[in-house]
């Protein structure tokens, strides 16, 4: 049993497909999804997708790339996390190597994102890219510790790794770990503490090995758990167990609770 804890089926080039990507997740045991929202224009879309089917859920937010969009107010973003399906608020951080100049405004959006996130009691989905030491502070700042969350499709240092930690959130593994070149993520994924790591996707980019540049989708999750379990020394079903239990600790959607998981 496998969760995917960040993907984009919302993306139109996943969306379009959606019952065969549904069907490849019941074929991988691959039990629940977390579409993660990236603006505030699209945000129907993802919705409307946890509406419809059970085992997805949907987080809220404004991704840190997207500098020409709507700018959500922290109001708006405590609304919409009212919805039953909506287990997140994300995803927000920091981004220095997609986009240069004064991003002031990407500092300000993340602190919007901390301070809904702890009004709504949803943990955090935290993308931070060449931007760790400012991404660290913020979260110090704004006391993101008390409402945890989770370091997504994390390919940041050890130090990184145990700063978040130590601050209360969980480290997510994406396919970028089945590369044969990320040395230091392998050795981060071998030694961070099993019961703060999650897995996930980041469908619809990086693919896991043996699907590297292809389409990604959340059946593949279970590639990823493979090779941490290689990594780790263990099976495949245990990443996936301890996984999900981690998944359910930190989201506690209502009404999840797949088979053979003890939280
Ligand atoms: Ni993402």
């Amino acid at each position: 049993m496998f969760v995917d804890s960040h993907c984009h089926i919302d993306f139109p080039e996943l969306a379009q497909q959606i019952d065969a990507l549904l069907a490849a997740m019941r074929t991988n045991q691959v039990s629940h999804a977390l579409c993660v929202s990236v603006n505030l224009p699209h945000w129907p879309n993802v919705i409307a997708l946890a509406e419809r089917f059970p085992n997805i859920f949907a987080s809220v937010g404004v991704h840190p790339d997207y500098e020409d969009t709507v700018e959500p107010t922290f109001e708006q973003l405590v609304e919409l996390a009212k919805h039953p399906k909506v287990i997140a608020m994300g995803e927000t951080g920091l981004d220095y190597y997609r986009l240069e100049g004064d991003l002031e405004w990407q500092r300000e959006r993340f602190r919007t994102h901390i301070r809904a996130a702890r009004a709504a009691r949803k943990p955090l989905i935290i993308h931070t890219r060449s931007a760790s030491d400012d991404t660290l502070r913020i979260m110090r700042e704004e006391n993101a510790a008390e409402i945890g969350g989770v370091m997504h499709c994390f390919t940041e240092s050890q130090a990184v790794a145990d700063a978040a930690i130590e601050q209360n959130f969980y480290i997510s593994l994406s396919g970028i770990v089945t590369f044969k070149k990320a040395e230091e993520l392998k050795e981060v994924a071998r030694t961070i503490p099993l019961e703060r790591m999650l897995i996930e996707t980041d469908s619809p980019y990086l693919a896991p090995v043996p699907f590297r540049g292809k389409q990604n989708h959340p059946a593949l999750v279970r590639h990823v758990a493979e090779h941490i379990a290689d990594l780790r020394g263990m099976s495949a079903e245990e990443v996936g167990r301890v996984t999900t239990e981690n998944f359910i600790r930190l989201f506690g959607p209502a009404g999840f609770k797949p088979e053979g998981v003890t939280v």
